[in-house]
């Protein structure tokens, strides 16, 4: 099937090269996004997905460029030229074309869209991961979702470079949030996540999740976890569109890591994973197991639901 690119109203190939370069979310990263996941050719808590986005544009003051509506069927028509049925559709605005000016345009501009669909295998059936705990260096609105990911890309990077899956971000010696997903902790057959306050995410599958835990009678503590309470967490997993439910076995620390505030940012190559230490292993994953199984049928109920 051929990967389905959109931009501006036309259907294009993704590297089709039709972004223009006095383009703001290509030179400032002056935009929002959304990720949203299709499950058996139908985009899976779509709703959700776009009241957060017409939140993200209401925050960087972006004139939303259609309605919900129009955007929920702009969505099922790139679904559907897809022709996927598992996929990961990507959807983008930005605040327009005009020459290069910290200042928003004056007059406005239309905002662009863009989107992919792309196909995407389901994660459930991975073996369990590893994070790597590093400091929070994001700016203090991570709870709009901005195409700026930096900060993500480069703790998600280092997570990687060390082995790891993903990064534990600890911010304020809370451990709040990881890279590109939301984290959970299993203490006492309780789940433990932070608040979704101005610092998180307020991710779609954590929301999901909440509602999947009341529906198994699981009690669920939003509340910001110190690092230093590590120890007592008897599982630990973390949430996203395309992370799903995803269990965690281990945390590493490194001694050279956080690294981004040290004077000489070359260090960031020398960075040794035979360095790392283990700082937590899982005592008991079996919460996270039923949460997975419950998840895996939730998706499978929707995908198999009537249109
Ligand atoms: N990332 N936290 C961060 C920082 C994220 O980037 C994401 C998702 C989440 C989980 O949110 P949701 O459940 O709504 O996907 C939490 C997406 C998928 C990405 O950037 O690719």
């Amino acid at each position: 099937m051929p990967i389905v690119g959109y931009y501006n109203g036309q259907f294009v190939t993704p590297n089709s090269g039709i972004v223009p370069l006095d383009e703001r979310g290509h030179q400032f990263g002056d935009g929002v996004y959304e990720v949203i996941r299709c499950y058996g050719g139908r985009a899976f808590l779509l709703d959700w997905h776009l009241d957060r986005l017409w939140m993200s544009l209401q925050a960087i003051r972006i004139a939303p460029p259609f309605t919900k509506d129009e955007c929920a069927t702009l969505i099922e028509r790139l679904i559907v030229e897809s022709g996927e049925l598992e996929a990961s559709i990507y959807l983008q605005i930005t605040r327009g074309s005009a020459i290069r000016n910290h200042l928003f345009p004056n007059p406005a501009v239309k905002a662009n869209v863009s989107a992919t669909v792309r196909p995407v295998a389901s994660q459930i059936a991975k073996e369990p991961g590893t994070l790597l705990m590093m400091a929070d260096e994001r700016w203090a609105n991570a709870w709009i979702k901005t195409i700026n990911l930096l900060p993500n890309i480069l703790a998600k990077q280092t997570a990687h470079d060390m082995g790891a899956d993903e990064a534990l971000l600890v911010r304020d010696g809370a451990m709040i949030e990881s890279a590109s997903s939301n984290l959970w902790f299993v203490r006492d057959n309780q789940l433990i996540t932070a608040p979704a306050d101005r610092y998180i995410l307020n991710g779609i599958t954590r929301r999901f999740v909440i509602q999947l835990a009341d529906r198994l009678g699981i009690p669920v503590r939003e509340t910001k976890l110190p690092a230093k309470d590590l120890a007592t967490v008897d599982g630990i997993f973390i949430t996203g569109t395309l992370t799903e439910v995803f269990p965690i076995h281990r945390v590493l620390t490194h001694p050279d890591v956080p690294y981004v505030s040290l004077p000489d940012v070359t260090g960031l190559q020398q960075l040794s994973a035979d360095k790392c230490q283990v700082a937590w292993e899982a005592r008991d994953l079996s919460l996270v197991g039923r949460l997975q199984s419950a998840f895996a049928d939730a998706i499978a109920t929707f995908a198999k639901s009537d249109r």
